[in-house]
């Protein structure tokens, strides 16, 4: 647990999540689309949480109970915008979880890459005032409200583009739409906020000239960093800020010493902690929660979700790992796919075309060609031959073959579970067991060989 970070006033987080998104021309609310994994919307409450944010209050209109499932476990207020009148009527509906005492945060759910860093940084912009804006100055600011300032640069409105006459539209810094407000001040303007405008729109930055009316100073904080503000409106915008940020990744765990063969073909979608000298190759995914310890190396096409990578393993080209624990010195694929609740002790050899479910392969054990070893636990030093399947199910129920310590599975075998072979156990190529085998001696099961003399192969007349 983090330390809980000192605050002058409460933190209350309102998140704007009430847009339709028909750009994205999908029947699934824009908040709910996928960034690096997770829903535009997780992104921003994740912010607001690592914040350690006393309420986060989020106001949604389509697509309510979708959106509300997508959340989970976290606990935050719902609150609907049945019409959505502007964003000054959005924060409206959620204006009953306020307190008069609390900072209060304002934050757009379809604005996925905005760091808790930065508006911390906005918090303590508003120093002693009631109201400070997260600003940027583009080089297009086509689109966005502009902020206004007189001579002496002190913030005076803010106008909309839809608004605003052409000097107007010559205003390069522009209002990201991030804000922090004092509680009692911001139910005091809302309640005077109207909708005479191009948009006839209840606009959220009407705050702003009442603020300066009533004689306060309206802080701001000027980000250089324009990609933290973009909001996401299409699918194109979806895919420029999923590079953005998986680029922003890439660099991080490159400056930490990671290689990677090329970071525009990198992918996390989700949490790696990683070690040293760790090599990966192009077009790997990284899913869920994994660990990668020293000295490991990813081969190209490799997708790796919730698994545990010890030091020095290998794992070559097109490999699927789910939900496995990999110990030390292992040597995966090409073309191996373990299942989840997979644990593969030291110096295993996982080769081609092997799959591997829910099984505990213990050191030193080889399955290097074409198998499937399902509900398995095997001991030390086995060697699997080319075509071994465990037939671990009988239509109806799963069982399980336990294989013990130096046996050698010949090619070809077919293993009936349940069984058990032996340790030392040797098994003949192309049998099929479906009892167990003792420790220690030859078993298979064959068909005699025949040769037929006379023999004439069809040919065509
Ligand atoms: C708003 C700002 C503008 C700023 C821009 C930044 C106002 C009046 N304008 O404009 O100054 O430059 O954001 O992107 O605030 N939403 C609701 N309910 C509503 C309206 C909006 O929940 O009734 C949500 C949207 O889902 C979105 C966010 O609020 O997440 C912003 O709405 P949007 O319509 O994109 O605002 P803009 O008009 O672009
Ligand atoms: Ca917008």
């Amino acid at each position: 647990m983090e330390n809980k970070i000192k605050r002058t006033r409460p933190l209350q987080v309102i998140i704007l999540a009430a847009g339709k998104g028909t750009r994205m021309f999908s029947k699934k609310p824009k908040v709910l689309h996928e960034l690096a994994g997770k829903t535009l919307l997780r992104h921003v409450v994740d912010s607001a949480t690592s914040m350690q944010a006393d309420s986060i209050t989020i106001v949604f209109g389509h697509g309510g109970n979708e959106v509300q499932q997508s959340i989970g476990n976290t606990t935050v207020n719902w609150c609907e915008q049945k019409e959505q009148l502007g964003t000054g009527h959005a924060v409206q509906q959620a204006i009953n979880t306020i307190s008069d005492s609390a900072d209060v945060l304002i934050l757009y759910g379809d604005v996925p890459l905005l760091k808790a860093e930065t508006l911390e940084k906005l918090i303590l912009a508003k120093k002693e005032g009631s109201l400070a804006l997260l600003t940027a100055c583009l080089e297009n600011p086509s689109g966005y409200g502009r902020i206004v300032r007189n001579k002496h640069s002190t913030i005076e409105k803010i106008i909309e583009e839809k608004d605003a006459n052409d000097k107007i539209k010559l205003i390069s810094e522009i209002n990201s739409g991030v804000m922090v407000v004092r509680g009692d001040k911001l139910k005091f303007w809302l309640s005077k906020i109207g909708n005479n405008n191009a948009q006839n729109e209840y606009y959220l930055t009407d705050l702003v000239e009442l603020a300066v009316t009533e004689g306060e100073i309206v802080d701001s904080y000027i980000l250089d960093d324009h990609k933290q503000i973009e909001g996401i409106n299409n699918k194109l915008q979806l895919a420029d800020l999923e590079r953005e940020h998986q680029r922003r990744q890439a660099k991080k765990l490159m400056l930490k010493g990671v290689t990677l063969r090329d970071p525009e073909r990198f992918d996390l979608r989700g949490e790696l902690s990683i070690g040293q000298d760790v090599v990966i190759d192009i077009n790997v995914i990284i899913e869920g929660s994994c660990h990668i310890g020293n000295n490991v190396s990813i081969g190209a096409n490799t997708i790796l979700k919730d698994v545990n990578i010890a030091d020095n393993v290998t794992i070559l080209e097109n490999c699927i790992l789910e939900k496995s624990t990999i110990e030390q010195a292992c040597t995966i694929g090409p073309f191996a796919r373990l299942r989840p609740e997979t644990q593969l002790d030291k110096n295993v050899k996982v080769g081609n075309f092997v799959e591997i479910k829910k099984s505990h392969i213990a050191q030193g054990s080889k399955i290097n060609h074409l198998s499937y070893i399902g509900d398995t636990q095997m001991g030390q030093d086995v060697n699997i031959g080319a075509g071994t399947i465990t037939c671990n199910y009988d239509g109806a129920y799963k069982h399980l073959t336990r294989i013990g310590d130096n046996a050698f599975i010949g090619s070809n075998t077919a293993l009936v579970a349940p069984i058990e072979i032996g340790s030392w156990a040797t098994i003949g190529a192309g049998s099929t067991l479906s009892k167990d085998a003792e420790a220690e001696k030859l078993t298979f099961t064959r068909a005699t060989q025949k040769s037929l003399s006379g023999w004439q192969r069809p040919s065509k007349k």
